[in-house]
């Protein structure tokens, strides 16, 4: 049987924004996706401090929000940390967990992040949990085995139930940033990769979101959106430009993905 699986389109706001510029951010992209079909589902994830301001101008609307991070503690003498259920008291949606700018720069092992997946979701939270492989290793053929570690780490600590609530983004190292993102064939060639993963866990973790992430453009987003395995979009700066991000979620609209 087949059956259509709707989109989902996240912003990752990453370490951008201010209070009044977020304000007209929200605000915009509040109101734009009013006129988006029911099918596409649409997030931004906002730096910690603006939670709350992401929370009053979102409420009610068709936008969800959520966090970059989050701490694989519950809670304790983990100074400068942010708990999942602190993420929670602001109704936030998601958490980015294994982002490869947390993995490069704070050194986060594929097991810390499979524990910041587990708070998450134990917390309420739904986790997108990001893999990619670096250019040297996709040079080297090591996309398959670097990318199916990186998801199997997460898998292993979840049960089944827990899985199927998870989120997955692919994001290239290589396309995050630079303009230069996957062509729908490399980014489709992976997604169907990590589907058999999830679907090796379970049939109820066959069909969780896989979405791409690195370098979407409005130019770009219909393209990759259309491919059989692509859920939708993590998307980084275009989500700072309000006409942007809603050109990518409208491309979204247009390109539900058809499940076996
Ligand atoms: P980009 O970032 O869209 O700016 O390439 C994507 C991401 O890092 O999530």
């Amino acid at each position: 049987m087949t059956k259509l699986r709707s989109k989902l389109v996240v912003g990752n706001w990453k370490m951008h924004g201010r209070l009044a510029a977020n304000a007209a951010l929200l605000q915009g992209v509040a109101r734009g996706a009013q006129a988006l079909p029911a099918g596409v589902q649409v997030g931004v994830c906002v730096p910690f401090p603006y939670l709350a301001q992401a929370q009053a101008l979102l409420g009610g609307s068709r936008v969800a929000w959520g966090a970059q991070d989050v701490s694989a503690h519950e809670q304790g003498a983990y100074t400068g940390e942010i708990a999942a259920g602190m993420i929670v008291d602001f109704e936030a949606a998601y958490a980015i967990v294994g982002h490869s700018e947390r993995r490069a720069y704070h050194a986060e092992s594929s097991e810390v992040v499979a524990q910041k997946a587990l708070r998450a979701l134990t917390a309420g939270l739904t986790p997108i949990v990001c893999v990619g492989e670096t250019l040297a290793q996709r040079e080297s053929g090591e996309t398959a085995r670097v990318v199916g570690a990186q998801l199997d780490a997460v898998l292993a600590a979840l049960s089944e139930q827990e899985a199927a609530r998870i989120v997955v983004a692919y994001e290239p190292v290589w396309a995050i940033g630079t303009g230069k993102s996957a062509t729908s064939e490399q980014a489709q060639e992976v997604h169907a990769f990590l589907r058999a993963r999830l679907a090796a866990k379970g049939a109820a973790v066959a069909n969780v979101p896989l979405l791409y992430g690195g370098s979407v453009k409005p130019e770009n987003a219909a393209e990759l959106f259309r491919q059989e395995d692509i859920d939708g979009g993590l998307i980084g700066g275009a989500s700072l430009k309000e006409g942007d991000f809603l050109a990518i979620c409208t491309a979204a609209a247009a390109g539900e993905s058809v499940a076996g």
